[in-house]
Order: structure tokens, then C-alpha cells, then sequence
């Protein structure tokens, strides 16, 4: 199912969002073509211009040009990006880390830096508050079965 997703995101060229609470982590899909060897993976943030949140290169984090708010917390799901996963790992969030990101990979033997594809990140706190909310409703609807019983 969440292959899927990707693909389709990928298909697309676009989006996929991600809704996560503030301080909890949140993964960053990106499936890069695994034809060939990826060479640098590269993270940006679009409203934070040329810093960008993570640099893999040369199968090492590149902390140069690393914009100060994801320093130690960030990271690639699988650093050996078996099957094209390079997908981001962030950790701790705050709503500050809301917006859009976007996951640019270049293959060995390319000079370019292909945008993959983009996700859009809510960092809401709200969002676990919908789940709760299922698990209370279907709580209730056990009390009274259990009532209704009686
Ligand atoms: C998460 O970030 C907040 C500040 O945004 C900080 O107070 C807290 O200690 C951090 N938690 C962890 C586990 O790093
Ligand atoms: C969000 O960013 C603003 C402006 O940079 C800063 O003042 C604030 O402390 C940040 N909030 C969190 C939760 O990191
Ligand atoms: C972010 O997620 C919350 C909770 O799911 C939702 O209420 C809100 O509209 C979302 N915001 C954006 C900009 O998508």
C-alpha cells in the first residue's frame, strides 16, 4: 500500500503529504530509480533557500551548508538506500517544521541533481488528536453494547 503511494507520487511528479504532532519523528518518503548507484542525496526545504536540511555524499553526511534547525536531527532511513530508499528521517518536530520538501538524488556518471519528488509536511497538533477521537468513539459504542446487555 505505501509502495503504491509512492509510485503514484512518483507517477506524478508531485506530492504526498505527511501530517505528524509536534515532537514526534517524521519519515519523508523518497524511492529513487534503483538502476543506477546514487551518488548524493539532497534534502532542501523550500522556504529556507540555498541551506539545505540534509546532504549525503560520498556515503557521508555533508554538514557544510546544513541549515542550523535540522543539525542532529535529521538522517536517511536507510543509509545504504537498499532499493532506492532514501527517504528522510525527522526527528523531534515543531510546527516551525511545517512546509514543503523536496528529495533531489544524482546517479553515478550524471552531473544533475533530478528532483524525485516532493512532500509536504503538517506539523499539527491536531493530528493524533483525530485518532484518539476514533478509539473514544468506538470506546463508547463498546460501553453500550455492554449496557444494552444488561
Ligand atoms: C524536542 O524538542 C524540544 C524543543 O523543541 C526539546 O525541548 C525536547 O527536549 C526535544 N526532545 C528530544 C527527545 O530531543
Ligand atoms: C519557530 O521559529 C521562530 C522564528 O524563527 C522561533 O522564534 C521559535 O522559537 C520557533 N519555535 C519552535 C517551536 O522551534
Ligand atoms: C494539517 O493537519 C491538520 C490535522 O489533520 C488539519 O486540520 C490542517 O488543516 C492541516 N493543515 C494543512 C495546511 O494542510
Amino acid at each position: 500500500m505505501f509502495s503504491l503511494l509512492i509510485l503514484h507520487c512518483m507517477t506524478l511528479f508531485l506530492c504526498l503529504n505527511v501530517t505528524v504532532e509536534p515532537g514526534q519523528d517524521a519519515i519523508l518518503p523518497c524511492e529513487a530509480p534503483d538502476s543506477k548507484a546514487v551518488i548524493v542525496v539532497e534534502w532542501r526545504k523550500t522556504d529556507l533557500g540555498q541551506e539545505y536540511v540534509l546532504q549525503y555524499r560520498d556515503e557521508q553526511m555533508d554538514p557544510f551548508f546544513q541549515h542550523p534547525s535540522f543539525r542532529n536531527r535529521v538522517d536517511l532511513q536507510d543509509r545504504q538506500m537498499k532499493a532506492g530508499d532514501v527517504s528522510l528521517v525527522l526527528k523531534n518536530v515543531t510546527t516551525n517544521d511545517t512546509g514543503t520538501y523536496q528529495c533531489r538524488v544524482q546517479n553515478e556518471g550524471s552531473l544533475d541533481r533530478n528532483i524525485i519528488n516532493t512532500v509536504i509536511l503538517n506539523v499539527s497538533a491536531s493530528a493524533g488528536c483525530l485518532q484518539r477521537k476514533t478509539l473514544t468513539s468506538h470506546f463508547l459504542l463498546l460501553q453500550l453494547e455492554h449496557i444494552k446487555n444488561f
